[in-house]
Parts: C-alpha cells; structure tokens; sequence
C-alpha cells in the first residue's frame, strides 16, 4: 500500500475476480465491496497497473509470491503451534497413544474451515447493572403483599429441570411462598433438598390425581394440586397477599410479579403462546376489561389461561365455595365463577393488557432414560454410581442391568468393554 493515509470504506463496483466471488456468495450479503483508496482517490491494489488487461494478467503475476508467502506462512505456523494446540485445533500429531489412530484422521478438512464468519455485533454492553434482590434488607420489602405462588407439578424425567427453571425465575421474587403441590402419593425428598436449597419459603405437598381420571382422555392435569393448595391456604385463614397458579413449564417476565402485586380483586392480562393465536387474553376498552381474545371459546365466560389471572386473597376470603373442578378445559372458568368475578372489576395488567409478561412455553416430554450397567460397577470406584442414583432420585434415568442395551461407555471415539473403563 503506497498511502499510509486512507479515507473512509467506500463501495467499489464488481471487478472480474470480484464477480466470481459474487456468484458463490448467498444473495442477501451481495451489497458491496469495499477498497481502500489512497488520497489521490486512485484504488490501492497490490500491483498497480495502467490497462484493465495489464491489470489483470499483472495482478495474476502478483499472486505466484503472495501464495507462496501465503503457504510459507502455514507452514511456519504448524511447526511452531505446541503439539496441545494443534491437539485442540483438531489438526492430529503428537498423542502416542494408540487407541487415538483413525480417530481424528477420518474427518475431513471442511470440518475444520477457518472461523471466518463475519461477527456483526447489534449491540453490547459491559455495565452489570443487575438488581438481585439480596442487595436490599428483607426488610425493605416487608410491606409488600406476599404472593402465592401454587406450582402443580408431576413425577417425570422433565420434573426438576422444570422446576430448577422455575426456582432461578423466583429466586428474584421477594416477599413470595411457593406453594409446590406434586401429584403423587409419596413426598420426594429430592424435592424437598432441591427446594431447601434455593431458600425461597415454600411449602411442598402431595395430592395425587384421583385414580379415576388418571387414564381419562384429557386428564384433569393439575387439578387435584390445585386444589390441595387453595384447601391450605384456606386452612391457614390467609385474607391478606394475592393468589397466582404458575404451572412448572411456563416462562415468567420478573415485570409480573410487581404487576400481579397490586391485584386488588382480580387481576388478569394476555397469556403468550396459547393454541392457533398463540395469545388469549383481555380485550381492553377505556382502561376496562370488555371481552376476550382466545382461539377456544367452547361456551367459557372467562376463557382464559391459568397463568392469566391473579386472585386477591382478601377477595377470595369472601367466596368460602371457592373451586377448581375436575372439568378438563375449564378450570380456569369454574374457579373464576366460584369467586363471582364481575367483569367490570377486572384489573387490566400489563399495560393494559399490551404486553405479554408470561408465556405458555411447553417442555417436549420423553420417556425415562434408560442406562443398562452392571451393579458391581456402581460403587465409588467412579462418578457414575452417585450419578446414576443422583438421575433416579430425580426421576430422569433408570439403572437396570437387564432391559435394553448395554450403556456405550467409549474412549476416543471407541466403545470400551465396561470392564476396561470401571475395574
Ligand atoms: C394448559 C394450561 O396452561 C394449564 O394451566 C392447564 O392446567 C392445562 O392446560 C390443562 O387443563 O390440562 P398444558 O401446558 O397443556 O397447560 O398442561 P401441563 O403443563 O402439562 O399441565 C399443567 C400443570 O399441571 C403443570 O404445572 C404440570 O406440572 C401439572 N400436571 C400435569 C400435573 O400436576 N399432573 C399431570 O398429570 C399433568
Ligand atoms: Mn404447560
């Protein structure tokens, strides 16, 4: 480059090498080109050249030395890189141990391409300006209405990735009790430890679907819990804090729980991601609740999410026949008609009812995961005995030494007899 002084990235129109590259490159980054001009305003190449023609035979003369310096500095490079970095390049060399041969050799050099990708930054910021709510005293938040959040939730292997999720999202809730209502017969003390550990105040029950509806198609999901937890909070004469029922899989904007707070009857706002309009909600008219937007009416007078609503205690206290039916689809209606919800006292949340603080995410569900090992080998010799029982306590794996196929347990790249990893 002649000129140490350059002026600003201009675009350049295609020239013959230019073009070939136009035609490999996907259309949406075909914009332009940008040369470096020097500033006499003449376009700096390697080898300036006064004819197109000259130009283009010269700047093919000028490529021999540059490809060459080009390989003479690939060269360079490889047998100056330590053997651990070539190792964590993926360019082989330098193990002596056999079982390594043919592992790495068979992949092919398009695997390992250049990071070359164009890095286009939208933005970015390197000021932590989070607010975790330990940085304030309890007692900061002590006039604040406590809510209470019921979690129905359900022994499968997605159970405690849910609600580890769920607790992360709480974690920076203050003044909440998370009442955990599992539907099954026994306590987990997985659970129990889980929710422990968090120290968020909770409190964890069990209530088992009736045996009648277990197999029913649909099953009233969530209900019997439900409903264990609206009997506690009624035992526990609470007339003071406000009700949400937040299912184990959905995904919770911190912006609601500060909305959901102020809930002087009942509060209600637009549900994300529900059936063919993926919303339901509030139709909001003058700051009033008017009608409702959701894909599936079916004759409900309040058809809305579960996660859509939020009940003041105080209010509820006046309704001692407050119920959730086992009515599939319409729990949601029957309980908002056992409290004798008014329309025009419905309290518009979320910007009146515009934005969506919650969201019907769904967990794709699988069946338990299955590891067939020898028990001898479960003992602490190594990691997998207390992995493997950690997943079972979880409800995520089962251990068996009979079912399915034997568990692969592999070392670069090959499967190892069990007995040559775990002896
Ligand atoms: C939708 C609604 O969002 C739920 O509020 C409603 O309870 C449910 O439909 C229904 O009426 O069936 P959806 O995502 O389809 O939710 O249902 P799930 O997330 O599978 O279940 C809702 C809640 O009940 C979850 O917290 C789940 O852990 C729990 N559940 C589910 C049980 O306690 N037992 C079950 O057998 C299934
Ligand atoms: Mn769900």
């Amino acid at each position: 480059m002649s000129s140490a002084h350059y002026q600003a990235l201009e675009p350049q129109t295609s020239d013959e090498d230019n073009e070939d590259i136009e035609q490999r490159r996907p259309k949406q980054q075909q914009h332009h080109h940008y040369h470096l001009r020097n500033h006499s305003g003449s376009t700096t190449t390697a080898c300036s050249l006064a004819t197109p023609v000259m130009a283009r035979k010269g700047r093919r003369r000028c490529l021999l030395p540059l490809v060459g310096g080009v390989l003479f500095f690939i060269a360079f490079c490889y047998l100056t890189l330590s053997v651990d970095t070539r190792l964590a390049l993926g360019l082989g060399g330098g193990s002596d141990d056999s079982d390594d041969e043919g592992s790495h050799n068979d992949l092919d050099r398009n695997n390992f391409r250049p990071l070359n990708e164009t890095v286009h930054i939208c933005s970015e910021s390197y000021e932590d300006r989070r607010q975790f709510m330990q940085d304030k005293p309890n007692s900061e938040y002590g006039q604040l209405p406590v809510i209470y959040f019921v979690t129905p939730t359900y022994p499968r292997r997605e159970q405690i990735p849910e609600l580890t999720r769920l607790a992360h999202t709480l974690l920076h809730v203050p003044r909440l009790h998370w009442l955990v209502a599992d539907d099954q017969q026994k306590c987990n003390d997985f659970i129990d430890t889980l929710l422990n550990r968090f120290g968020i105040p909770f409190t964890h029950m069990v209530s088992p679907m009736p045996a009648k509806f277990r197999f029913a198609d649909p099953a009233p999901r969530g209900v019997a819990n439900r409903r264990a937890a609206l009997r506690w909070l009624r035992q526990h004469n609470l007339t003071n804090g406000v009700l949400y029922f937040g299912d184990d899989d959905n995904t919770y904007d911190l912006r609601l729980f500060s909305e959901i707070r102020k809930t002087q009857r009942v509060s209600m706002f637009p549900v994300g991601l529900i059936a063919d309009y993926a919303i339901s909600g509030p139709v909001v008219r003058k700051g009033k609740v008017v009608a409702f937007l959701d894909s599936w009416v079916a004759g409900r007078r309040w058809p809305v999410d579960m996660a859509g609503f939020a009940v003041s205690l105080e209010y509820m206290a006046q309704y001692p026949n407050v119920n959730m039916p086992y009515k599939p689809g319409y729990e949601e209606d029957l309980f908002l008609r056992s409290i004798n919800v008014r329309m025009d006292e419905i309290e518009p949340r979320g910007n009146n009812c515009t934005e969506v603080l919650v969201w019907h995410t769904q967990t794709k569900s699988k069946k338990l995961g299955v590891v067939r090992l020898e028990s001898k080998y479960l003992d602490d010799r190594s990691n997998l005995g207390a992995l493997l029982r950690n997943l079972e306590l979880m409800g995520v794996a089962t251990i068996t030494e009979s079912e399915s196929r034997t568990a692969q347990i592999s070392k670069n790249g090959k499967a190892k007899p069990h007995s040559v990893i775990l002896s």
